[in-house]
């Protein structure tokens, strides 16, 4: 399918973007200082931290790392969730909320059965979803510019 260039300038901090690619969502999130500071606290409870399962599939070569991405503060990923395919919706707030753990520091929250990602897409230990969410393959065409697929 065809590649689908993005322009990131308009998203800021803490926000969301969604674009289309292969007929699936592709979420760009730029994510603050204090969100990609509290990655590294949600490690205990994550089924898969460093993302070693399915690399070739899930995790391209440049976003097997702790926060999942080129450049740290941008995160990007297939907004499918790896269970059955619902979309997952944004739970960005950090703290107590029904249906997310005590301990909850900003991420995804999978509705159709419970499934929760933090904000690098990596699923939460004892869900029904059995891996992180994609990492689809993507580059930087300049600063503000990437190219997904
Ligand atoms: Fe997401 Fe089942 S489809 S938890």
């Amino acid at each position: 399918g065809a590649a689908v260039e993005v322009d990131i300038s308009n998203i800021k901090p803490g926000e969301k973007l969604t674009v289309e690619w292969r007929g699936k969502p592709v979420w760009i999130v730029r994510r603050t200082p204090e969100q990609l500071a509290s990655l590294k606290l949600n490690d205990p409870e994550l089924a898969d931290p460093m993302s070693k399962r399915k690399p070739s599939e899930l995790t391209p070569v440049y976003a097997r790392n702790e926060v999942r991405s080129i450049k740290p503060e941008v995160f990007v990923a297939v907004g499918i969730c790896t269970h059955l395919g619902c979309s997952p919706s944004d739970r960005f707030q950090p703290g107590p909320q029904a249906s997310l753990p005590d301990t909850w520091h900003g991420g995804f929250l999978c509705a159709c059965h419970g499934s929760t990602f933090d904000l690098a897409g990596r699923v939460y230990k004892n869900k029904p979803a059995p891996d992180n969410l994609e990492v689809p393959p993507h580059m930087y065409m300049t600063d503000n510019k990437i190219l997904i697929g």
